[in-house]
């Protein structure tokens, strides 16, 4: 596939190239103005790792119905949020030269670069940085940036803390559904053998911002996704009841979004809800998403606890989700649609 060119050297350029418009091919839902805000309410992580029976409920209530919530008092401190946050604007400001020495080439995954090497429809309003971080000895250096000059360690650390805080909401998340609570942990809480990746968002603002997209509508194809979102500028949208929401800017708070392996394991108990990332006219927007994926070789499908007569197995059992995903592509269908049993 071709590389494109990032989107902040189009930026420069004043000029909104034509694949970037929306078209009728875009996903579309139904004309019903503005978004809203989304109003649930924030989840307290202290209360989850003490199991507050309130806050499980809260919590299961929130990822059953939107798939997406809040969490605050995480334990992380808020000066590394601020500093991974800075960091990831400064690598973006640099030169493109400076930038190409980390682009991801052919076939690569990680990697700095535009997004859109295979698209239906129009293309996305982002650049990003893609590195994975555990297994820590899959970590490919040549793509870390060595500058702004703490990038590697602040990335580390950070790893480091948001697995430990995967691991007290997994336990959490099975907890709130009478499930043992190694359930979900057992199957994605690894750091030697289950996947991690973390990928920097950029999103320059764009003078035409409401003709184009930031990132499509999509599922993540993630068991979790934890996202650092910008201090200050909004831009997460998600689907409930046919309807988009805004989910607001609360700048100490660990946005987390259920992904499609957690919605097959719940048996579609939990929600892995359509997203999207909008683009604000006059400010660039950062997000960082941690991406917890499990090891390809581990078999996903619904536990055998959440299937009973009232609900039935859903989806299917399979290896290796990568590969619905490559394969939905053609059909613009969302891959956890392709696992289900109808
Ligand atoms: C994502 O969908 O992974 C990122 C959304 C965002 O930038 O808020
Ligand atoms: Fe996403």
């Amino acid at each position: 596939a071709p590389t494109l060119m990032p989107v902040q050297e189009i930026l420069q350029s004043g000029v909104v190239p034509k694949g970037y418009l929306l078209t009728k091919d875009d996903y579309q839902l139904g004309n019903d103005g503005p978004p809203s805000l989304m109003d649930t309410p924030t989840i307290d992580f202290s209360l989850l790792s003490s199991s507050s029976p309130d806050e499980l409920a809260k919590l299961r209530v929130a990822l059953t119905s939107w798939g997406c919530v809040q969490l605050v008092n995480h334990g992380m401190p808020l000066s590394l949020l601020d500093e991974v946050r800075e960091m990831s604007k400064q690598f973006f400001k640099q030169p493109l030269k400076e930038k190409e020495k980390y682009s991801s080439k052919g076939e690569d995954l990680e990697g700095y670069g535009n997004t859109n090497a295979v698209q239906r429809g129009s293309l996305n309003w982002n650049d990003k940085l893609h590195l994975q971080v555990y297994p820590e000895d899959k970590r490919q250096l040549q793509f870390w940036p060595e500058n702004p000059r703490h990038f590697r360690t602040t990335l580390h650390e950070y790893s480091k803390k948001n697995l430990m805080i995967l691991r007290t909401l997994l336990k959490a998340m099975a907890r709130s559904l009478n499930l043992e609570e190694e359930r979900f942990f057992e199957l994605w809480g690894d750091e030697n053998e289950d996947n991690t990746h973390a990928r920097f968002n950029f999103y320059p603002r764009c003078p035409m911002s409401d003709q184009v997209v930031g990132l499509k509508p999509h599922g993540d194809g993630t068991a979790i996704t934890m996202l650092l979102q910008d201090k200050e500028v909004e831009g997460l949208q998600v689907v409930k009841d046919d309807r988009w929401f805004r989910v607001p800017v609360i700048p100490h708070a660990l946005t987390i979004l259920v992904g499609d392996q957690m919605e097959i394991a719940s048996n579609g108990v939990f929600k892995s809800p359509t997203h999207k990332a909008v683009v604000n006219p006059q400010y660039d927007r950062m997000s960082l998403a941690m991406l917890f994926i499990p090891s390809l070789d581990k078999e996903i499908g619904p536990l055998e606890e959440l299937i009973n007569e009232e609900r039935p197995q859903l989806y299917k059992r399979l290896k290796d989700y990568g590969q619905v995903y490559t394969q939905s592509i053609p059909s613009g269908k969302r891959p956890i649609d392709m696992m289900k049993i109808n």
